[in-house]
């Protein structure tokens, strides 16, 4: 078993499963946790991570294959999915795949639920799928306020981490993301995506 990965909320481990080459994630104690809180509030976020990344399979979003969810250990057995991070991709590549992650987060929100993680190293692009990971932060919520976050996030990250195509990167997620939930649903949801960033500037300003 390979460490891939030391998270704040959990390992990734790189492991095989019935011979399958596959992710083995797992949910550490916090030290500064009462341990039977900290036992409650890890095996429910294992529960429910699991239980969005199979109910997303279900309205069309490709999400990795769930082996195995052994709640005793807070771990989670997944299919490893082949392929390259969005993050990494090239610019017109990032572009066209921008307007893909529209068409996922719009489907995600249509059905009641956030991602909560929204970053290009949440997606990746596999032969010609795009397969959304890391649903550890995932809610089920249908609230604009909510989605207005998830939008607000993955903005903030192709505005730093992808800075020269920000804008037709943007662009290109929202006309995805229009194309699902319509142009009243995104006029709402940007809206208060502006109200974020406003009160954002106002506390840099104090
Ligand atoms: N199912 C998977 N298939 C392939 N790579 C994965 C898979 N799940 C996670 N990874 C890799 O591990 C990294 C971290 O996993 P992730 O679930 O996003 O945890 P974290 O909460 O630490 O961000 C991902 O960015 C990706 O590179
Ligand atoms: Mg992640």
């Amino acid at each position: 078993m390979k460490l891939i990965k030391k998270g704040a909320e959990g390992d990734l481990y790189l492991t095989t499963w019935n011979k399958q080459k596959s992710i083995l994630k797992v949910r550490k104690k916090k030290a500064y946790r009462n341990p039977l809180l900290d036992e409650k509030i890890r095996r429910q976020r294992t529960i429910k991570e699991a239980q969005i990344i199979v109910e997303a399979k279900s309205f069309g979003v490709d999400t990795p294959l769930i082996y195995l969810v052994d709640i005793k250990s807070c771990s989670i057995v997944m299919q490893h999915i082949e392929g390259t991070l969005v993050r990494d991709l090239s610019d017109s590549k990032l572009v066209r795949c921008c307007n893909k992650i529209g068409y996922i987060v719009g489907t995600l929100h249509k059905n009641g639920i956030m991602h909560g993680d929204l970053t290009t190293s949440n997606f990746i692009l596999s032969k010609n799928k795009l397969v959304t990971i890391d649903f550890g932060l995932a809610n089920k919520t249908s609230k604009p306020e909510d989605h207005a976050i998830d939008l607000r996030l993955l903005k903030e990250i192709l505005g730093s981490a992808h800075v020269y195509i920000m804008k037709k990167t943007w662009a290109s997620f929202l006309s995805g993301y229009k194309a699902i939930v319509g142009p009243t649903r995104l006029a709402q949801v940007t809206n208060l995506v502006s109200v974020i960033e406003s009160r954002g500037r106002y506390a840099t300003v104090v």
